[in-house]
């Protein structure tokens, strides 16, 4: 524009046109305040025409006011019109960027689940606390005395061959990775008085290879009871209750003659219960008799006095015959979906 002063139609119209040129041309609200700086702030044509109306004369005055007035109000409501558009297409720009599809496939966390040998081991511990028995629980690197002598084993039994314990380095320690849970049994009637009656959980070790029905870490569960006058019949009530509760009110139990070193008379426990396909008939549960009066002096007890009764099961064989597992590589993989299909009460 020549000379800006000039106000004209001319004049006024090309600094319109100009102005709405650039409004039209902002596409951002940042943009669109540096057009009004300077198409429409002080210093701009239009602004610059409206001053120089004051120096006209008289009668072109009213004229000149009306044409730049006019201009400006149209260039303030384009720049007006403008800035709500840019607002509302960023809006729905932020709108768009933030969708969120609720139709896609989600990913889904899975819960995990409790082992089933620790789902069994508390269920069986809750049987015997329900009785008012105590739970009791032993060192998993054992001293050779607890493990064997105090049960009394022979000096030579086999049990204590390299090729079924594992022992600790350096021999002359005489430790041993536990082989049963029963030298638990000799701790607690050192460390408790008369009358005892603990259940012990736990892991023990024997050097077998991992197959389909060995693992050589697996999880046993002693029960002891020692007391005035404990017999062989006491044993069997509570074996009996014992099973009835694990297995099912049908569930019977017998007893056949065996030996154990620490157990005279011992005996096996074979446990017999119906399930959906009609059950699996007897099968071998664990071992038990009347506490040996070797193994009560061991503990610090007087055999003349007191006697008592004992027993010990395998958790991981429990729950292969009870829940049909047939793989104990399914017990020791870890795979969570194993578990979830023994239910994952916490
Ligand atoms: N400790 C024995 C075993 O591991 C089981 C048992 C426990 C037998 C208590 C009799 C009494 O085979």
């Amino acid at each position: 524009m020549s000379d800006v002063t000039a106000v004209n139609p001319e004049t006024v119209s090309a600094a319109v046109e100009e102005a709405l040129a650039a409004i039209d041309a902002a596409n951002t609200i940042a943009d669109l305040k540096s057009v009004r700086s300077r198409h429409l702030g002080d210093g701009s044509p239009i602004v610059q025409l409206n001053q120089a109306i004051g120096s006209l004369p008289k009668e072109s005055k009213a004229e000149a006011g009306k044409l730049v007035g006019q201009a400006r109000g149209r260039l303030n409501k384009a720049y007006a019109e403008r800035e709500a558009a840019i607002a509302d297409a960023e809006k729905e720009a932020t709108l768009l960027a933030e969708t969120v599809d609720v139709t896609e496939a989600s990913f889904a966390w899975r819960p995990g689940a409790r082992h089933p040998l620790s789902l069994l081991q508390d269920q069986v511990c809750d049987i015997f606390v329900g009785m008012g028995w105590e739970i009791a629980e032993g060192p998993e690197v054992e001293n050779e005395w607890f493990n064997f002598d105090a049960l009394n084993f022979d000096a030579d039994h086999p049990a204590r061959a390299m090729q079924d314990t594992f022992f600790v380095d350096p021999p002359s320690d005489h430790l041993v990775l536990r082989t049963h849970t029963s030298p638990v049994q000799v701790r607690s009637m050192l460390e408790r008085d008369v009358p005892i009656y603990v259940l012990c959980p736990g892991r023990v070790y024997r050097t077998d290879e991992l197959d389909s029905t060995h693992t050589p870490v697996f999880h046993q569960f002693e029960g002891l009871a020692v007391d005035e006058g404990l017999t062989m019949a006491d044993l069997k009530g509570t074996l009996e209750h014992f099973a009835r509760i694990m297995f099912g009110d049908e569930a019977r139990i017998r007893l056949r003659p065996a030996f154990f070193p620490f157990t005279e008379p011992s005996a096996e426990l074979d446990v017999w219960f119906a399930d959906k396909k009609g059950g699996p008939g007897w099968i071998e549960w664990g071992g038990c008799g009347v506490v040996n009066p070797n193994v009560l002096r061991s503990g610090g007890i007087d055999p003349e006095k007191y006697s008592g009764f004992a027993f010990g099961m395998g958790v991981d064989r429990t729950l292969m015959f009870r829940n049909g597992v047939t793989d104990m590589h399914d017990i020791v993989e870890g795979d969570v979906r194993f578990s979830q299909q023994l239910g994952v009460s916490l």
